[in-house]
C-alpha cells in the first residue's frame, strides 16, 4: 500500500539508494561483507511497507568471525594513547555532522519517526560521539595513602575487552553511539548487533567510522533477521572472548541475556523498560504540565523506554489538565515523517501495531473512555495509529499495568500525594518519572519518594549526554551517558607498590 506521499518516498529511496552511507553488506574486521549463507532480509519502510534494502541475515558463523576480529584488535587498540583514541572520536564526530541530513533520511525511513525528530536523535546520537571524544582524556586513577609508609595503593582504570552491544530500534543511532563512544575511548573493541528493523542506520554509522579512519576490527556489526537474533545474542554472552555486553530492549530479553552472561560473570549494562509515571499535582501549572506530557508520551510516536506511560491527576486540576491536553493532541498531526509538520510517525511494525491496538481494547472493555483517537489510522497507512487519550482507566488493564510504547495516554485520578506515590511505585520497574508541581517543599518531598533512577519535575525531556541515563528494579543496571558511561567499559586495577623504605 502507498501512502499519499508515496512518490515523496519513492524518490527518496532513489535518491538514498544512491548515497554512499546507505550498505547492504555488513561490516566485520575492515571488510563489508555478506553473510556466510549469503542469505539476506529486507528492511521495510514502517509507514507503507516498501523495501528500502536488504542487509545480510547473519548467523552465529558470521557472529563468531566478528568476535574474533574485535578481539584481534583489541590486542593493539587498547595500547593506543587517550589523545590518539580521542583523536578517532573527533574525526568520527566531524564526519556525523557532515551527514546529518542523510542520517536523518535513513532513520526516517526505516523507522518511520518525523524528520525533524530525526534530525534530533542525529544531534544526539552525535553529542555522544563529541562527548566521549573529550572524556578519553579524563579517565583518571587514584593513590590513595596506605596505613603504612612502606606501601603505595595505586587505582587505575583498565578497559574490558571486547564489548557486545545490541541495540534496538526505537533510536537506532543514538542507543549504538551511546555504547560505542563510551567503549572506544577507554580502548574496547565492539561487536554491535543492531535490531532487525533498522539496521541501515548503524551500517550508516560504521561507514563514516571507517571514513574516519578507525582501525580495522575495532568495530564490528552483525546484522539478522528475528529469527537468528535469539542465537546471536547467546554466542555473545557465551563466548569466552566476550568480556561485556550492554543491551538495550525489553526486559523480558534483558532477563534472558542476564542469565546468559551469569556462566561467565560477565560485565552487564542493562537499559531495560519502563512505566513511567506522570503525575500532575494541583500544584502544577498546568500549561507546563500538558506541554510536558506531548514531549513526555508523543515522542517518536510513545516508541521510548523514558516514555510517560501512566499519567495520575490530581482532583482538583483534572478537568482542566485533560480539556486542555485533548485540545493539544487534536492538533498532532499524523503521516508520513517526510511530510512538513507531521509529529505522529507509524509504529515500527504489526506486532508492535497489535500491542496498542489490544492495549485500548482492553482498557475500555473494563471501563475506560476514549477521549480522543483509540483508533487505527488505515487510510494513512496500516501501522499508524491516532494519537489517543483514555480517561477513567482501571489499574487492573494491561494499559495501565505494562509499558505501551505507542501514542497512548490512559489517565487516573487521584485524590492524596501518598496515594499518587503509592500508585508511581506499585510497579517493578524504575526507569523513569515524571511530575508537575510549583510548590517547592512538595518538589523535594516526591522527588526523594519517587522510586526511578531518572527524574523530570516541571520538564518531559530528560535524556541528555551530560547526565547518567538508567534504571532502578528491573528497568535496569548501570548508567550511560555523562562522565560515568565510561565505568561500563573498564575495570579497576588496584596495585600496591610494597618495601618502599
Ligand atoms: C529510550 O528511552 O528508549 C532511549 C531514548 C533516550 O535516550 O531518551
Amino acid at each position: 500500500m502507498l501512502l499519499k506521499s508515496g512518490k515523496v518516498i519513492t524518490k527518496l529511496l532513489i535518491q538514498t539508494r544512491k548515497m554512499h552511507l546507505l550498505h547492504d553488506k555488513t561490516y566485520i574486521n575492515g571488510q563489508w561483507i555478506s553473510a556466510a549463507s549469503n542469505k539476506i532480509f529486507e528492511v521495510l519502510n514502517p509507514a507503507d511497507g516498501s523495501i528500502i534494502s536488504t542487509v545480510p541475515d547473519m548467523d552465529i558463523e558470521d557472529t563468531q568471525k566478528a568476535i574474533e576480529s574485535a578481539a584481534n584488535a583489541f590486542e593493539t587498540w587498547k595500547n593506543t594513547t587517550p589523545k590518539e583514541r580521542s583523536y578517532f572520536l573527533r574525526n568520527w564526530y566531524n564526519l556525523l555532522i557532515k551527514n546529518r541530513d542523510n542520517l536523518a533520511k535513513i532513520i526516517t525511513l526505516e523507522s518511520g519517526k518525523p524528520l525533524p525528530e530525526a534530525l534530533g536523535e542525529v544531534n544526539y546520537g552525535n553529542s555522544f560521539v563529541e562527548w566521549f571524544s573529550e572524556q578519553a582524556r579524563n579517565v583518571r586513577g587514584e593513590i590513595i595513602q596506605s596505613s603504612t609508609t612502606t606501601k603505595k595503593i595505586l587505582v587505575e582504570h583498565y578497559p574490558i575487552g571486547v564489548a557486545a552491544l545490541i541495540t534496538p530500534w526505537n533510536f537506532p543511532h543514538a542507543m549504538i553511539t551511546r555504547k560505542v563512544s563510551p567503549a572506544l575511548a577507554v580502548g574496547c573493541t565492539c561487536v554491535i548487533k543492531p535490531a532487525e528493523d533498522t539496521p541501515l542506520t548503524a551500517l550508516a554509522l560504521l561507514e563514516l567510522a571507517e571514513e574516519a579512519g578507525i582501525p580495522k576490527g575495532v568495530l564490528n556489526i552483525v546484522t539478522s533477521g528475528r529469527k537468528n537474533a535469539p542465537k546471536i545474542g547467546k554466542l555473545l554472552c557465551e563466548s569466552s572472548l566476550v568480556a561485556g555486553i550492554s543491551f538495550t530492549g525489553s526486559t523480558q530479553v534483558g532477563k534472558i541475556l542476564y542469565k546468559q552472561c551469569s556462566a561467565g560473570v560477565k560485565r552487564l549494562g542493562l537499559e531495560l523498560g519502563g512505566n513511567a509515571p506522570f503525575i500532575v499535582y494541583n500544584t502544577a501549572d498546568v500549561d507546563k504540565a500538558v506541554e510536558g506530557a506531548v514531549t513526555a508520551k508523543f515522542r517518536n510516536c510513545g516508541q521510548a523506554c523514558v516514555a510517560a506511560n501512566r499519567f495520575l491527576v490530581q482532583e482538583g486540576v483534572y478537568d482542566s489538565f485533560v480539556g486542555k491536553l485533548v485540545d493539544r493532541v487534536k492538533d498532532l498531526k499524523i503521516g508520513c515523517g517526510f511530510d512538513s509538520g507531521v509529529r505522529i510517525g507509524p509504529l515500527i511494525n504489526r506486532a508492535q501495531f497489535e500491542k496498542i491496538s489490544n492495549l485500548v481494547g482492553d482498557a475500555v472493555a473494563k471501563g475506560a473512555k476514549v477521549v480522543i483517537g483509540g483508533i487505527p489510522a488505515p487510510k494513512i497507512g496500516e501501522l499508524f495509529y491516532e494519537p489517543t487519550v483514555v480517561v477513567d482507566v482501571n489499574k487492573n488493564t494491561m494499559l495501565f499495568s505494562e509499558e505501551i510504547f505507542g501514542p497512548v495516554i490512559g489517565i487516573v485520578k487521584f485524590k492524596t500525594e501518598e496515594e499518587s506515590l503509592d500508585i508511581a511505585n506499585g510497579t517493578d520497574r524504575g526507569l523513569a518519572a515524571y511530575f508537575y508541581s510549583e510548590d517547592i517543599k512538595q518538589i523535594f518531598r516526591v522527588n526523594r519518594n519517587l522510586e526511578a533512577g531518572m527524574i523530570g519535575v516541571n520538564e518531559g525531556l530528560i535524556s541528555t549526554v551530560e547526565a547518567p541515563f538508567g534504571g532502578i528494579k528491573e528497568s535496569g543496571i548501570g548508567r550511560e551517558g555523562s562522565h560515568r558511561g565510561v565505568e561500563e567499559y573498564t575495570y579497576i586495577k588496584y596495585t600496591c607498590i610494597g618495601n618502599l623504605e
